[in-house]
């Protein structure tokens, strides 16, 4: 097939690139190599075509002929502060609506999304009786006197948590979430007025080879790794049993060619995970022997906003995919210890 990958030059983008291609497709990659993501004077890699997908003109000239736009292109991050909301705005949902229209400008009726868990805000929970509950968030109070389980709003007694699955309701809790959310929404609406088709792969906590060195927008993987490297003890926030699941790269590339392989009508949502919950604590311990560092820090100090536990179901992607991760946290933690990072003079927060 011939396919359209936005993003290419990015750290999951420039992954499906090489699976794409080694699948036999043929790849036209673009990317608009933002500053915030590539530096203020970036190289352009080979075989990138420097596009922004808010520009109609440029998206409608590289559509020709394409069969299916695989849409990897965003601004990552949860977002420091309010300031990044117009970026996040303008990259991620201005950007898919002027892809999608731009689309059926040209005929393209198939987009592969890559949309991620964090549109599900909150994990889910049961209670002690084994009743799902939609906790409320958690207190100052109770954070600061290190009590950091969602608790049952009626009996007050610690939540377990669930897998979530692609039906649970969806709260974006910060800018890029919702930005993410949006996203879907687009393409939600683009698939029932155009009749196209739209597959959103929701990544969950992606790691791997070319990850992003630490910067602020980085994911805790990248973050340990840096702190490892330069000979610091990772720094554990809460008491570290926080859960999340950990996917492999290569595994999320492979999950692009299945889906648009696939070829699935209408819009589906699916998470993209390991099917293999992991604590924080467990990663940290994970890269600090993998690295031969010291032993990681349980600070016992937490990061407002985050959530306790997201841990997903991989259980609609392979049925209706056929798409399941082959490497497990344990070990491709391990291997990604010793792995190349993408080093980059990030030019500052992301710009409109
Ligand atoms: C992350 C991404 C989000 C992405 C999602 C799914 C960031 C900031 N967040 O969300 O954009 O969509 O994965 O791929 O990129 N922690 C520590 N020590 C640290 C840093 C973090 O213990 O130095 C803890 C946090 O408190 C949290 C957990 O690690 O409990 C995960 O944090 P993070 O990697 O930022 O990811 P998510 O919030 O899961």
């Amino acid at each position: 097939m011939r396919v359209l990958l936005t993003g290419a030059a990015g750290f999951i983008g420039g992954h499906i690139r090489t699976a794409l291609a080694a699948r036999g497709h043929e790849v036209v990659a673009v990317d608009a190599l933002l500053p915030s993501a590539h530096g203020s004077a970036p190289r352009t890699p080979q075989g990138i075509n420097v596009v922004d997908v808010r520009s109609a003109d440029a998206m409608i000239d590289v559509l020709r002929g394409i069969d299916v736009v695989c849409h990897q292109a965003a601004v990552v991050g949860a977002g420091i502060d309010a300031d990044d909301a117009p970026a996040y705005a303008s990259h991620n949902d201005f950007g898919t609506a002027v892809l999608l229209a731009a689309m059926h400008r040209t005929g393209c009726t198939r987009l592969v999304l890559g949309s991620s868990m964090v549109v599900y805000g909150d994990g889910r929970y049961r209670n002690a009786a084994g009743v799902t509950v939609i906790p409320p968030a958690r207190t100052r109070q109770d954070l600061d006197a290190g009590m950091f389980d969602n608790r049952d709003p009626v009996t007050g007694q610690p939540l377990t948590w669930e897998a979530v699955d692609e039906d649970a309701p969806l709260r974006p809790r910060s800018t890029y979430a919702a930005s993410k959310l949006a996203q879907e929404n687009y393409a939600l609406a683009w698939a029932l007025s155009t009749g196209g088709s739209v597959t959103a792969l929701r990544y969950h906590n992606v790691y791997g080879e070319f990850m992003p060195r630490n910067t602020p927008y980085s994911g805790v993987a990248a973050m340990f790794r840096s702190s490892l490297e330069s000979g610091q003890t990772p720094q554990v926030f809460e008491d570290g049993k926080q859960t999340r699941d950990f996917v492999e790269v290569r595994d999320v590339a492979g999950a692009n060619v299945a889906a648009i392989e696939a070829q699935l009508p209408g819009f589906g949502a699916f998470n993209i995970c390991s099917g293999q919950p992991i604590t924080i604590g467990d990663v940290a311990n994970v890269l600090s022997e993998a690295c031969g560092g010291p032993p990681p820090a349980i600070t016992g100090n937490y990061r407002a906003g985050d959530v306790r536990h997201v841990v997903a179901s991989p259980v609609r992607a392979e049925c209706e995919l056929g798409f399941r991760a082959s490497i497990m946290p344990a070990n491709g933690l391990r291997d990604f210890a010793t792995m190349a990072l993408r080093d980059c003079e990030i030019a500052g927060p992301p710009h409109v």
